[in-house]
């Protein structure tokens, strides 16, 4: 049976971990200081890799360390393979980190197996037929809600970080009875189907991280689902929220949605002034396609840009003319980046910093048919100031056309700083 085999071959592992532990191995950071991989993560996903493919050549296999091409669908009997979650503590802790197996068979995870490697703990769960650990059934979970749970979660996301504003998740820490970074996202799953923790809170989980580990919460009563209370997927990164019922349902209700964070919202922006033309010229002639116009403004104005994490999403600059006028012009969103409120606080940094250097008046020129653009401008306090008629055209813009209008004249908006 596919069961036995999967805790065969997990302890098999296992086995290996312990053997190699206190040998030396090689370190390598993936992503960056946090996000490593030994060679013990690699020779163990593909002893695992190995053994799946020779029993069961028609599966696929989605592991963590890339040994094996990953699934283009999930079609069929599907492996979610972590061979050392936690891999920070099995280097510097020597424990508490897991081998992390999930078996999907036709779109639904039908097994789920955590293994907590130095405590030779195993957590199995089967889709419909509960969870248990080395063998004895777990329980129910007992109902929590946030004020009397004590929580998993990594303190990454109450620092400012690229996935949630801090304040989102940190009024939770200070309510809940207690709050732990344990490390390793599947055991900590597997902690709170055993009743050890009561609930666990992630930014940032992949498939391989919790396809396991949600089955096993799932089979005693709790529910996992994303932050914003939307169902998980298997095929990219989401955040995991776990929990009894009433546990997720507190922290969606009174914790996220009251906060009016949607899915779409992005952690705080930091807007910073900018010098380097090359490095930001594609955004800016988004925002302007005539080149030698917006060269001339960079030299002339100040440029600042938007940065989320190290990205730089967004930019706009400031011109300043006669009369305590301050143009703001080619502020632009990077097109992933759009219609998530960038733009917005964009606009309000460019407000202050008008004010900042002087500014008694903040103008802005668009065009006829830039529709959203005379939209969001009103909505953000602008008036109608003037029109020039067939500007663009004698701008030597070409034959432009949005939302069914040509573009031809242009319209400035002014608001009072
Ligand atoms: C990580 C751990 C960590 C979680 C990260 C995972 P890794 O897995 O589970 O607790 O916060 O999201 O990537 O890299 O140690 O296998
Ligand atoms: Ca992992
Ligand atoms: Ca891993």
């Amino acid at each position: 049976m596919i069961e036995w085999f999967a805790v065969d071959l997990i302890k098999q592992a296992g086995e290996l971990i312990r053997r190699e532990i206190d040998q030396s191995y090689e370190v390598e950071r993936k992503t960056g200081k946090g996000d490593l991989v030994t060679e013990i993560d690699r020779a163990v996903e593909q002893l695992i890799v190995r053994r799946i493919q020779h029993t069961f050549p028609e599966h696929q296999i989605m592991g963590e360390e890339g040994t094996t091409d990953q699934p283009e669908q999930l079609t069929g009997t599907v492996w979610f393979v972590d061979p050392i979650d936690g891999t920070l503590n099995f280097i510097h802790q020597k424990r508490m980190f897991a081998i992390s197996i999930a078996i999907m068979i036709d779109g639904v995870v039908e097994y789920g197996f955590v293994y907590d490697v130095m405590a030779d703990e195993m957590f199995m769960a089967r889709k419909g037929y509960g969870a248990t650990l080395n063998g004895r059934t777990l329980t129910t979970l007992h109902e929590h809600h946030v004020r009397d749970a004590f929580l998993s979660m990594n303190a990454t996301w109450v620092t400012p970080n690229h996935q949630i504003a801090p304040e989102i998740l940190a009024p939770i820490v200070r309510d809940s009875i207690g709050t732990r970074a344990h490390g390793a996202a599947s055991l900590e799953l597997a902690w709170l189907a055993a009743g050890r923790v009561d609930g666990y809170i992630t930014m940032r989980n992949m498939p391989w991280d919790y396809a396991a580990g949600k089955l096993l919460v799932e089979e005693v009563g709790g529910r996992v689902v994303s932050l914003y209370g939307e169902p998980i997927r298997y095929d990219g990164k989401t955040s995991v929220l776990a929990g009894s019922d009433s546990f997720v349902n507190d922290v969606i209700k009174h914790y996220v949605i009251t906060k009016g964070v949607t899915a779409e919202a992005k952690p705080d922006l930091h807007i910073v002034e900018h010098d380097s033309y090359e490095e930001i010229r594609d955004l800016l002639v988004l925002a302007n396609p005539n080149e030698a116009m917006v060269r001339e403004q960079f030299e002339e104005g100040r440029t600042y840009k938007a940065l989320l994490g190290g990205e730089i999403v967004g930019a706009y600059m400031l011109v300043s003319h006669e009369g305590n006028r301050v143009e703001l012009v080619n502020i632009a969103v990077k097109p992933e980046r759009q219609n998530q409120t960038i733009g917005q606080r964009m606009l309000q940094d460019a407000v202050k910093r008008a004010t900042m250097i002087g500014g008694k008046e903040l103008l802005v020129c668009t065009g006829n048919s830039s529709i959203m653009q005379l939209r969001f401008y009103q909505q953000a306090g602008f008036r109608f100031d003037s029109v020039e008629r067939d500007y663009f055209r004698d701008h030597g813009y070409d034959d432009i056309e949005e939302d069914g209008l040509v573009l031809r004249d242009r319209i400035c908006l002014t608001r009072p700083l």
